[in-house]
């Protein structure tokens, strides 16, 4: 009964195994017949081998299942190892030195022509991947990526339990709270009216995990967020969860370094040399403009405002005078740029929220420019030392309030980065931002939200700023980022009841709010907290970089798309009219 089971796999065949007589299991990958001769390259999880069915090694009746055999079909077959004839070796295939002449062939399930050659899957419509997953899963790519998470996680795991962190789930049906991104709600059938949410994080649970002695947590914990998604966002996503007891800042960062480094080099073999450099929030926005910046390549951006305060130029006089700024790039080699890429630079800078882009060339003997001449000798030199331009160089400015001068100047020099290949793709550069404001002001509701969440630390010396200048207020935050993508972030904790009621003052909460929805949580503190704080890393956008894969999509198993859909089991889906009676859910139209 048992003679189909495989004793050897696909794409460990070698030259080692020539004469002897092997079982292998797979899926027909490609059929190709050559004269009597059919050679199939057959697929496991391991790779691909070539095995060969000829009529005079088969015989007549094997022969004609051979016929039948198409892409996809499960097969299994014994037969003996080969050294392919000289000419014939594909030095492309890890066991392309051999080939498996068939003695027996089994059919163990036949498969309908599927919508995509799996092995031309990258170049089908992503909707049709999407609906036949189980199919795409299937390709080379997709296999890798997911062992490869499966290697991250047991690295992380293999890490963080040598270290002593014990491993504890938190429930995934809880309450909801309005703070951060919106909630996914669950209905109660048992109390009719009432929902649970899911998670967005297990930040509470993790902190009453401290609170309640457990000193080193983790999980890889599922998260849930129902918020607009993006190329490295999904509604579902998983983090490495990590809380810590009786820790400072320096702690976890250092901790949190280490497995990062751990990782790394267990599953990409990269050195990454510490510690890791480290940018405060303010310095990161000033150099990159960007609270996440992609180190691996300079084009800094530089601040001209003052040497512009008693400019001719209406544009740089005015800036000035409102408090905004002027601050440049200088994009080497970029005089030589035609006027139709310049202006293809500006059209970008105004869609990024910029009014306009003004540019110099500095072209041999001479300044290109159509702002150069309302600037006098003085400014035009200033400009030029600010931003370190030579002849060849095209000197970017921009003039706005500095969030916007920032936000523009930041995804213009990401893009030129790009698009002139300054980005080395072999690097890690792995870089800690700290000094986070603890609040931003959000102009939409007219108050201060969380930078992180309410539960994060001021630095000791801006707590009094809670009540006197929230937005100044600086948090004992930290985010790791890799690349240029916000690979995770955390703080030190809040503490202690009165300090956590004057956070929630500050973010507009009454005391009456902030106990209805924290009450379990203010109560704690007042049964001995230690000191704590933790981090979260996105799972899915560590393995992302892992894989240098372009979208999230690609290293989950079962995505959804930007539209929060599963296209294969057709989630999200009506419900029956009885489960809405049972849950008292009434529909509007
Ligand atoms: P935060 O909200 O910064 O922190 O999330 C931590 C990390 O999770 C990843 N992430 C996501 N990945 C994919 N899709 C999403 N929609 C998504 N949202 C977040 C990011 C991010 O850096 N409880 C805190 C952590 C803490 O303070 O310990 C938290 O959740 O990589």
């Amino acid at each position: 009964m048992t003679d189909w089971k495989r004793t050897h796999h696909c794409g460990k065949v070698s030259k080692d195994n020539i004469g002897q007589t092997i079982v292998l299991n797979g899926w027909v990958n490609r059929r190709r017949d050559l004269g009597q001769v059919i050679f199939v390259d057959l697929r496991d999880r391991s790779g691909l081998v070539q095995i060969v069915l000829d009529p005079e090694e088969l015989g007549a009746e094997q022969f004609a299942l051979a016929e039948r055999l198409r892409s996809e079909y499960v097969i299994s077959v014994r037969g003996t190892v080969q050294e392919r004839p000289a000419g014939q070796v594909n030095e492309k295939l890890a066991t392309g030195a051999v080939e498996v002449h068939v003695s027996k062939l089994s059919i163990l399930s036949e498969a309908k022509t599927p919508p995509f050659q799996i092995h031309q899957a990258a170049d089908v419509d992503e909707a049709l991947r999407l609906k036949y997953r189980y199919l795409h899963l299937r390709s080379s790519e997709l296999q890798h990526t997911i062992a490869l998470r499966h290697q991250t996680t047991n690295a992380v795991r293999s890490y963080l339990n040598s270290q002593g962190f014990l491993e504890i789930e938190t429930p995934l049906l809880i309450r909801s709270t309005p703070e951060g991104a919106r909630d996914y709600i669950v209905p109660s059938r048992v109390h009719p009216g009432e929902f649970y949410a899911l998670p967005q994080s297990p930040q509470l649970f993790k902190q009453l995990l401290m609170i309640a002695g457990f000193e080193r947590y983790y999980q890889i914990a599922r998260c849930f967020r129902d918020e607009d998604l993006r190329a490295d966002r999904q509604p579902e996503f998983t983090q490495i969860d990590v809380e810590m007891s009786f820790v400072d800042r320096e702690d976890v960062m250092e901790s949190m370094e280490a497995m990062i480094v751990h990782v790394l080099s267990e599953v990409k073999g990269v050195k990454v040399e510490t510690p890791i450099p480290r940018l405060s929030y303010q310095e990161a926005m000033d150099r990159y403009g960007s609270d996440k910046p992609d180190t691996r390549f300079g084009m800094e951006l530089c601040d001209v405002t003052p040497h512009l305060g008693g400019s001719e130029f209406r544009v740089f006089a005015d800036t000035v005078k409102t408090g905004g700024v002027v601050k440049g790039l200088n994009v080497k080699g970029g005089a030589s740029f035609t006027r139709r890429q310049i202006d293809q630079l500006s059209e970008q800078a105004v869609s990024f929220g910029a009014k306009g882009l003004m540019w110099l060339a500095l072209e041999e003997n001479q300044v290109r420019s159509p702002i150069a001449k309302f600037l006098s000798e003085d400014e035009l030199n200033a400009i030029q030392r600010e931003l370190a331009g030579e002849t060849g160089d095209l000197l970017l400015l921009v003039a706005g309030n500095y969030e916007l001068v920032s936000e523009v100047l930041g995804r213009l020099r990401l893009a030129l980065g790009k698009e002139l290949n300054l980005i080395d793709e072999n690097l890690y550069n792995l870089l800690w931002v700290i000094d986070w404001p603890l609040l931003v002001y959000d102009e939409e509701n007219g108050r201060y939200v969380a930078a992180h969440h309410p539960f994060t630390a001021p630095l000791d010396e801006d707590i009094d700023l809670l009540e006197s200048d929230p937005g100044k207020a600086r948090a004992k935050a930290y985010d790791l980022v890799l690349n240029g993508v916000e690979l995770g972030g955390g703080s030190i904790r809040i503490t202690n009841r009165s300090l956590q009621e004057r956070m929630f003052k500050a973010l507009g909460f009454t005391m009456d709010q902030a106990r209805a929805q924290f009450g379990y949580f203010l109560e704690a503190f007042e049964y001995g907290t230690p000191p704590h704080g933790g981090i979260a890393f996105g799972l899915d956008r560590l393995v992302m970089l892992l894989a240098n894969s372009k979208s999230i999509r690609d290293v989950i198993a079962f995505p959804k798309t930007v539209s929060a859909s599963d296209l294969m089991i057709e989630a999200p889906s009506s419900v029956s009219q009885e489960q809405l009676d049972e849950l008292k859910i009434s529909l509007k139209d």
